[in-house]
């Protein structure tokens, strides 16, 4: 099958990328230079690649760019940089949840979808959020406390 034009709005920016149809969106992205997308399993096992699309919170590699098409994808670099992180970010590091990071983009972005649908949530409702995100180094504990830290400041 041909390649065929589709738009994505990446952060807010609008790319227009001629693409076949067995192209994930998890590589359309890692090639527009979205590298914060991490690449992990590439099966939907990891959650390193997760992104918004439209607001939800997606595995990346689980979608096809053409399903993408004229879709709103927000990453986590969409949501903060070193320089302004988002306080998910913030309270990640603050919190020690940051160690080799690799997890940490997918983490964060599962955070975000956790927080806009439900910005109380308890310990157990933070911790089936971010089931799907593999994390190697930190055994979440410190990863469910940053995010704690983000509700318990909110309620002060
Ligand atoms: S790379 Fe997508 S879930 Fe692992
Ligand atoms: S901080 Fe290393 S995989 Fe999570």
């Amino acid at each position: 099958m041909q390649p065929k034009l589709i738009t994505l709005t990446i952060n807010g920016r609008t790319h227009q990328v001629a693409l076949k149809p067995n192209v994930t969106l998890l590589h359309a992205l890692r090639d527009l230079g979205y590298t914060d997308v991490k690449n992990g399993c590439e099966k939907g096992d990891c959650g390193a690649c997760a992104v918004l699309l439209n607001g939800r919170a997606v595995n990346s590699c689980l979608v096809l760019a053409w399903q993408a098409d004229g879709a709103e994808i927000t990453t986590a670099a969409g949501l903060g940089t070193v320089d302004h992180p988002h306080p998910i970010q913030e309270a990640l590091a603050d919190s020690g949840g940051v160690q080799c990071g690799f997890c940490i983009p997918g983490i964060v972005v599962s955070a975000k979808a956790l927080l806009d649908r439900n910005p109380n949530p308890t310990e157990e409702e933070i911790r089936e959020a971010i089931s799907g995100n593999l994390c190697r180094c930190t055994g979440y504990a410190l990863i469910v406390e940053g995010i704690r830290r983000i509700i318990e400041s909110k309620n002060q």
